[in-house]
């Protein structure tokens, strides 16, 4: 396949993201060791990017973290976001100019269990890491990585956008929207759009669907919970198959993130504010279907059948609205459902298989930007 030459600005997004602008920057994860850290973090380099994360070790055993070799080839610096005056040396002598917050306690059924570390970690890791920003002069763009379940849930039908009020009602939930409201506060009192000449940061939040993908091994995750009885040939066990939740390849938010940092870096203040990453309304289904779907293309006779036991309250109905980011960004999903799910099957297949994992993300980072250039007719 060859490249053919022409930007097509303002009709193709990835392009604005594979041109030469992350080559060389200076770019810092926090949370690099998790699931959605290492995918960021193994893409970024691929970029050329100068990588550094901040992180407590891999959440998980497996990781992808480990098995993709991701401490390779950039700075990881192993540190809890809690301890400010260890995040603040580590961003003072790493210098970053963009930073991707994602370092969280990532779970709704432990933050019932653990509500003090879910808050401690969510709230005040934010709060250091946005003081810690206020104190740096290399930053220039921030990314707060936040959920849709920081909005107020009405279980209604329509998808939230960036307007709706943040809420929730598990600790997890409220505490992305707690993060919500701080970085909104950080915004108006320090890194305000109007004085953007005087302070020079630009900061957004963005929000993510249901993200799924290969190496995910986290406790009571469908995906993960799924793979974890598919290898084993038991049944698979569901909690509630009729909840709807907007799903989406690891890599679609991700592409909205590296968009959203060059826009921010690039162009300032007119990018700050709020933006929701999700897929498009008819990939938001519910959990029985993508359970039967992934049955289908394990290619084995696993069952799944409900648990019948009472369990802590989840939503039943989450969509996330995309006009801002599809209408002002011109991001669009890129990967639907079927083909988010086909690449997270033969991800846990290969490494089920012994393959080279590393080669196998890298693969589908390619082939996640090939799609963008066949769709905007850039290859032949
Ligand atoms: N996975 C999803 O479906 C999803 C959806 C929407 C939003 N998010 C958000 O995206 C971000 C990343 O999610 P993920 O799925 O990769 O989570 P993950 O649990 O796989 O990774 C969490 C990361 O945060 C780090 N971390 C946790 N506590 C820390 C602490 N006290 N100090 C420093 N680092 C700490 C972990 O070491 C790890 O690197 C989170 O903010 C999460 O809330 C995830």
């Amino acid at each position: 396949m060859e490249l053919r030459p022409g930007p097509l600005e303002g009709v193709v997004v990835m392009n604005r993201i594979l041109d030469d602008f992350y080559c060389g920057k200076k770019v810092m994860i926090t949370g690099h060791t998790g699931f959605k850290g290492s995918w960021l973090a193994l893409w970024l380099k691929h970029l050329g990017a100068d990588v550094s994360g901040y992180a407590l070790h891999s959440p998980t055993n497996p990781s992808i973290f480990d098995l993709c070799h991701t401490s390779k080839g950039m700075t990881s610096i192993y540190g809890d976001i809690r301890d400010f005056r260890h995040l603040h040396s580590t961003i003072q002598e790493v210098q970053p100019e963009i930073i991707f917050h994602m370092a969280a306690q990532s779970l709704v059924r432990r933050s019932y269990i653990e509500p003090v570390e879910t808050y401690s970690t969510n709230i005040m890791g934010t709060v250091h890491l946005l003081e810690t920003v206020r104190q740096s002069s290399s930053v220039k763009a921030v990314i707060i990585v936040s959920s849709d379940k920081c909005y107020e849930n009405r279980e209604w039908v329509w998808g939230y956008r960036e307007n709706d009020i943040p809420g929730g009602d598990d600790p997890y939930s409220s505490s992305k929207g707690c993060c919500e409201l701080i970085t909104a506060a950080y915004q108006r009192s320090y890194f305000n759009p109007s004085a953007y000449n005087n302070h020079g940061l630009a900061l957004a939040s963005v929000r993510a669907g249901n993200v799924i993908g290969g190496g995910d091994w986290a406790e009571d995750r469908l995906i993960p919970d799924c793979i974890r009885k598919l290898s084993q040939k038991q049944p698979i066990i569901i909690r509630s198959p009729g909840a709807v939740r907007p799903w989406q390849h690891v890599l679609e938010p991700l592409s909205g993130y590296l968009l959203i940092g060059r826009e921010l870096y690039l162009k300032g203040e007119s990018f700050s504010g709020a933006w929701n990453f999700g897929p498009d309304y008819d990939d938001a289904q519910p959990v029985s279907w993508i359970v039967s779907s992934l049955i289908t293309l394990w290619g084995n006779e696993t069952a799944w059948k409900i648990d019948e036991n009472s369990h802590p309250h989840e939503a039943n109905i989450l969509k996330l609205d995309c006009s801002k980011a599809k209408t002002v960004l011109n991001w669009k999903p890129n990967w639907n459902l079927e083909q988010a799910l086909e690449k997270t099957a033969s991800w846990y297949k290969s490494y089920f298989n012994q393959a080279d994992m590393l080669k196998v993300t890298l693969e589908q980072i390619c082939s996640f930007e090939n799609t963008f250039y066949e769709k905007a007719g850039l290859i032949e």
